[in-house]
């Protein structure tokens, strides 16, 4: 078992520049790099930090790649709540990085557990992901991996719970999120070569606490993170609030 490492930082803005130094220095030191980006509202003030540096002329996006982890099925990628109009807004209308170099799962494909099959394909294809972001559901998930998914599954068609439909209501007109989603697996995120999961927030306190104190189990899917050998944790004080203390702070 590995020890993820655990940065805990004054608030979500120091979150996103912290976040965005590691992406920044990736993509610096690696001009290709492959990158799997998360959706939510965690990391909004990161992309926000990104298109800043980039319009700075710090990040040069023309060879990157970037794979997102999740699409809502059901969902017109050019309606507002897709998660491709999310990435549009956030990242990709101000940075250059090539469409052809932008992957989301497309929900409303009529072959879904094909489009599954070729979404690892092409994450396979170009080497594999180098760096993955991610958030943490309320509930442990990791991309739309909900409680009680197997460590082992690829790209799938997940059911989304109750509880994530709920935090989610926010971005549909009528409230009401689709309750299946095509997700990266929790195999395929653990085959990053690294990994980094951003959390703000009070109600991220307890969950991170049991993903990385507690057993790792199914039943807390972020905490198959603790099988890592390169994580990083990048939490706001909040977020970090129920986190053994460094001993330096004790
Ligand atoms: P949030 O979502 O950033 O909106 O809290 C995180 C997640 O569900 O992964």
């Amino acid at each position: 078992m590995f020890r993820p490492r655990v940065l805990i930082v004054k608030d979500p803005s120091s979150v996103a520049v912290a976040g965005a130094d590691v992406v920044e220095e990736l993509i610096t030191e690696r001009p290709d790099a492959v990158l799997a980006l998360p959706t939510g509202r965690t990391p909004i003030d990161l992309y926000r930090e990104l298109v800043r540096r980039t319009r700075l002329g710090r990040i040069d996006w023309s060879r990157v790649r970037a794979f997102n982890l999740d699409e809502w099925v059901g969902v017109p990628a050019d309606s507002e709540a897709s998660y491709a109009s999310f990435m549009n807004e956030h990242l990709y209308a101000h940075v250059n990085m090539p469409a052809t170099h932008r992957f989301i799962p497309n929900g409303l494909a009529p072959d879904l557990d094909g489009e599954c099959r070729q979404y690892e394909d092409a994450i396979e294809s170009v080497g594999g992901i180098e760096l993955a972001i991610l958030g943490i559901g309320r509930n442990g998930h990791i991309g739309f991996n909900e409680p009680g998914t197997p460590f082992e599954v690829r790209t799938h068609v997940a059911t989304v719970s109750a509880d994530t439909r709920a935090a989610n209501a926010y971005s549909f007109p009528g409230g009401d999120p689709p309750s299946s989603a095509i997700t990266v697996g929790i195999a395929t995120i653990m085959l990053a070569r690294r990994i980094v999961l951003l959390a703000t927030g009070d109600e991220k306190a307890l969950i991170l606490r049991r993903a990385l104190e507690g057993a790792v189990d199914v039943s807390v899917p972020a905490s198959v993170l603790q099988r890592h050998s390169n994580v990083t944790i990048i939490a706001d004080e909040r977020a970090g609030s129920l986190l053994p203390r460094p001993v330096s702070e004790r």
